[in-house]
């Protein structure tokens, strides 16, 4: 008997072909129980180097490891039936030569079973880009804001306020599309510099705190998840309040467990027959 058709993915192409047509619905996901309860929802899931800072603490995602994001990867890939999954290359993985980049992407693929692979960088990575793309890598680009840079372009803030900058991304997006990247990703930068990048661009692009204005929305689904209290950046919209649901969950339990109310009647073993 031969095994049920397995439900095809979405492919880079596919999100691709979605310009102009409806904006793109992307989240991040890290573990196999919640790529399952995003995948309905998204054309694209990425695994981010985000995972870093969101599931291991973290203080920024330069010391994420390729191990790490195979890993993920591979748990994603488990949850997911509808949308593409593209995994990001970790920092070190792929800046050295356009050769490490391929080596990597392709151990990626072949490690998650992974559509794709994002990495971050303008005009220096398009060589990069090409080199993968011809031979059979699908890219998604990360341009504006690179939180792998954090070390040498000041921290988190926004980009695109100086004309000098707002050219920079500009040529920054120009040359990754260009260089044959299936989408790019446009992170914290202002509205304006973002609504002619994507205008300019035939690749769509997928805005996080970059405005209405991209082709696509894409938020840490950590963060939309309301899951972190101590922090929310301007971009983020909370679509629940998971933090204090499972704060009160522990509440809760705590107190059954030191008054002896759980593990009640329902919840325990009893020998057969006595129950
Ligand atoms: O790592 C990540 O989650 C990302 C998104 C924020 C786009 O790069």
């Amino acid at each position: 008997m031969s095994a049920p058709p397995r439900q095809k993915r979405l492919t880079p192409a596919d999100i691709a072909s979605l310009k102009g047509k409806r904006p793109i619905v992307s989240l991040t996901a890290y573990t196999t129980p919640i790529a399952r309860l995003l995948d309905p929802h998204c054309d694209l899931l990425l695994v981010g180097d985000s995972l870093g800072m969101v599931l291991y603490g973290l203080d920024s995602t330069v010391s994420v490891t390729m191990d790490m994001m195979i890993a993920h990867g591979q748990a994603v890939l488990r949850g997911v039936n509808r949308a593409t999954v593209i995994v990001d290359l970790p920092f070190g993985s792929y800046q050295e030569s356009k050769e490490q980049a391929f080596r990597n992407a392709a151990r990626i693929m072949k490690e998650t079973g992974c559509d794709g692979i994002k990495l971050e960088g303008g005009e220096e990575m398009a060589e990069t880009v090409a080199f993968l793309t011809a031979r059979g890598v699908p890219v998604l680009g990360h341009v504006g804001l690179m939180p792998q840079m954090v070390n040498t372009s000041g921290g988190y803030r926004s980009k695109g306020h100086s004309e000098a900058e707002a050219a920079k991304i500009h040529r920054d997006a120009a040359a990754i599309g260009e260089a044959g990247a299936f989408a790019i990703v446009i992170e914290g930068t202002v509205e304006p510099v973002a609504r002619s990048i994507s205008q300019a661009l035939a690749c769509p692009t997928i805005g996080i705190g970059a405005s209405p204005a991209c082709d696509g929305q894409i938020l840490v689904s950590d963060d939309m998840l309301g899951l972190f209290n101590e922090f929310k950046p301007r971009f983020v919209k909370h679509y629940a309040e998971l933090a204090g649901v499972i704060s009160k969950a522990a509440e809760d339990y705590a107190q059954e467990v030191t008054q002896r109310q759980f593990p009640a009647a329902e919840h325990t073993f009893q020998p057969r027959g006595k129950r």
